[in-house]
């Protein structure tokens, strides 16, 4: 069975996820280079050990850069810290006055407060950068490859924690206005109840994109061995606890050969894990992938993978 539906015109963001080592950024790769055949497309990596850079034998940093003899492919290896900058730069008026009105610490506090990072902060804005890439509209289709299982999950539940964050903001705001209001006898909205309002609309937009199953797709990568088959089903169950269905699953490094006794050990060896994947993610397709004799690395690697993800029966 092949890939199916990524061609649908309402869907814009495809996020590759599972354990470590899986085939997630290989996977990632061949689907933004299948579909910047038709369409226009953002290859985007949130993991911190960037990876594109290697298998696309090309530097990506955190610049939007064209992958080289594609005119309609382009990658950005978002950098968390990076983007937190960015975001604090933006809005450090916005921040400063926040924490000038609703606590007690001075200039010098506050600037040091500007500086830390708040725990989680940094997926959120790595989340906050593709929904800001998303709605600039450049693009046709955004392909995001993550890191490990733990922050792929991170990485969607970050608009819980910004919403967490804002609520927390807007409580210590509440107080400052009830004070405004006592003294003056009213209160009139300004930048800061702005910028919280337009981050609470941020975590909106990032849930509805994540939560609606035209526009968004998550396709778990699995292998045939115990652990990762036992880390998916984690998985999938936490997507669905966030309103996250995926459709399809990938299973790569299938052995197909059985050409000599280790291949045929190896073979027999996957038979059971690869019923466990049927069994236990029947209501998924499954999209199965030969191990390559090589790994997957520069464009003729790329290209034998997109076959293997792209085409129904694939000569491997
Ligand atoms: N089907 C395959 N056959 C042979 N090698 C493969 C196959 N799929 C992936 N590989 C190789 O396995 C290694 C891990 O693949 P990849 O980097 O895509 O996994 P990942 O899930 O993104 O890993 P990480 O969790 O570290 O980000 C790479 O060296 C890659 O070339
Ligand atoms: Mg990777």
């Amino acid at each position: 069975m092949a890939l199916a539906g990524l061609e649908n015109e309402e869907l814009k963001l495809i996020i590759f996820g599972g354990k470590g080592g899986v085939g997630k950024t290989s996977c990632a790769i061949a689907t933004a280079l299948a579909l910047s055949e038709e369409y226009k497309t953002l290859l985007i990596s949130t993991d911190p050990a960037h990876s594109l850079s290697d298998c696309l034998e090309q530097q990506i940093g955190f610049k939007v850069v064209k992958i080289k003899g594609n005119a309609t492919l382009s990658a950005i290896e978002v950098i968390a810290d990076e983007a937190l900058s960015v975001f604090i730069n933006e809005h450090r008026d916005q921040l400063r006055k926040l924490l000038e009105t609703s606590t007690n610490l001075d200039n010098l506090d506050i600037d040091e407060m500007l500086t830390l990072s708040i725990p989680g902060i940094d997926e959120v804005m790595s989340f906050k950068t593709i929904i800001d890439f998303i709605e600039e509209g450049e693009y046709d289709k955004y392909v995001v490859d993550t890191a490990p299982t733990g922050h792929a999950l991170r990485l969607i539940s970050s608009p819980k924690l910004l919403d967490e964050w804002i609520k927390v903001a807007a409580r210590m705001r509440w107080k400052y206005r009830y004070m405004i209001t006592s003294f003056s006898g009213s209160y009139k909205q300004d930048e800061v109840d702005t910028f919280l309002l337009s981050l609470k609309k941020t975590v909106k937009r990032i849930e509805n994109l994540l939560r609606d199953k035209t526009k968004c797709e998550f396709i778990p990568v699995c292998i045939p061995e115990a652990m990762a088959i036992m880390e998916t089903g984690r998985l999938l169950i936490d997507l669905e606890k966030a309103g996250i269905i995926s459709h399809q699953i990938i299973v790569n490094n299938v052995m197909i050969s059985e050409g000599c006794d280790f291949c045929k050990r190896r073979k027999a060896g996957q038979l059971p894990y690869l019923q466990e994947i049927s069994n236990s993610f029947s209501n998924l397709n499954k999209v199965e992938v030969p191990i390559f004799a090589e790994e997957i690395k520069g464009k003729k690697a790329l290209k034998q993978l997109k076959k293997c993800l792209f085409e129904d029966s694939p000569i491997y």
